[in-house]
């Protein structure tokens, strides 16, 4: 009986089962009423009285190893029946994707710390906008040329209302609120009916400042602007005042800096000038102040506009502006370290 054991115990640990079912018939057939342990309980009541207790312990054993065997097939088998959905709870988890932010956000948000360290503070406007603050109240003429249905979208059956131009308009919204001395920052998304290509399209956006005091003048702008270049492009860059006309300054000027990628020298880049221009400025018009009830005897300002595409291209060189609304991801994902 011995010997019995001994094959069985050597059977049990080889056994194998490769689904439910299989295992239910293993039990059957080891652990079943009819089964092969139920027949070595009946030999064993006829074994002589002095081996029962070293041959009971040795079949208890049997039937322990036995049982745990089939429990152990029993999840065996569960588990590879779920492993094609199964957690996997140990698995070192995947990165969290962050995203990350635009590059005109990352340059908006540049231009505006710089100004809000002089002083400045922010200041928005509606997109959708009426003649009088993106117009009238800027000193366009009634037949001026940006009025124009090429230039401008108008919202069908409200011809005074239109998709602002530009971010002038935040100028007069502001002054119409606020008393003197007004120091703001304004940026904001302007459209045009341009049609679109690498160098043009029919939205993008601008930063607008303003500044009205008492006594203000054209040094204050000149000075303010030669900052604003150096924080943004560099300690050694340069800038220059070409005079120019806008309706809303008088004077008007246009500013270029020091190209930056040759160090003035002359590039491809600057067209071999050595300059870039970046934004439109000027002393605010007085008849810009009368309009949006400012005196201009008392009070002076200036103001400047600039697109923060172009700021953005000069920085980061990119080459086509379609790039900006498009949302690949693969372009976006490359300003992820420039904050
Ligand atoms: N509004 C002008 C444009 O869209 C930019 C501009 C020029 C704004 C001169 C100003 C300024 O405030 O003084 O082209």
């Amino acid at each position: 009986m011995t010997h019995k054991i001994e094959l069985l115990a050597a059977e049990i640990a080889n056994l194998k089962a490769s689904n439910t079912e299989e295992v239910e018939q293993l039990r059957i057939k080891y652990l079943g009423r009819k089964g092969i342990m139920n027949d070595l309980m009946e030999a064993f009541r006829s074994v002589a009285p002095e081996e029962k207790k070293v041959l009971g312990q040795k079949i208890n054993a049997l039937k322990q190893g036995l049982t745990q065997k089939i429990n152990e097939l029993k999840e065996n088998v569960a588990v590879e029946a779920n492993c094609g959905d199964a957690i996997d709870l140990t698995r070192t988890p995947y990165p969290i994707k962050l995203g990350t932010r635009h590059p005109l956000t990352i340059v908006k948000n540049e231009i505006v710390d710089i100004f809000a360290r002089l002083g400045f503070t922010l200041a928005e406007g509606p997109e959708v906008e009426d003649d009088w603050h993106v117009y009238s109240s800027m000193n366009f003429a009634d037949d001026h040329p940006a009025r124009d249905m090429q230039d401008t979208f108008f919202i069908e059956a409200r011809p005074d209302i239109i998709l602002r131009s530009h971010t002038s308009s935040v100028q007069a919204r502001v002054m119409e609120t606020q008393k003197p001395p007004i120091r703001v920052i304004c940026p904001g998304r302007v459209y045009r009916n341009e049609a679109i290509s690498a160098r043009a399209h029919c939205f993008f956006h601008q930063v607008e400042g303003l500044y009205i005091d008492t006594n203000v003048s054209f040094t204050d702008l000149k000075q303010v602007l030669l900052l604003f270049a150096q924080e943004m492009f560099g300690a050694e860059t340069q800038i220059r005042l070409r005079p120019s006309y806008f309706p809303f300054t008088e004077p008007s000027a246009e500013m270029d800096i020091s190209c930056h990628l040759c160090g003035g020298k002359g590039c491809s880049f600057c067209k071999h000038t050595g300059w870039v221009e970046i934004l439109g400025c000027g002393m605010v018009d007085p008849a810009v102040l009368e309009a949006n009830g400012i005196n201009s005897k008392e009070y002076t300002g200036y103001a400047f506009g600039m697109g923060i595409e172009r700021i953005t291209n000069l920085k980061y060189q990119v080459k086509d502006l379609r790039m900006f609304s498009e949302n690949d991801t693969r372009f976006l994902d490359e300003f992820k370290s420039a904050n």
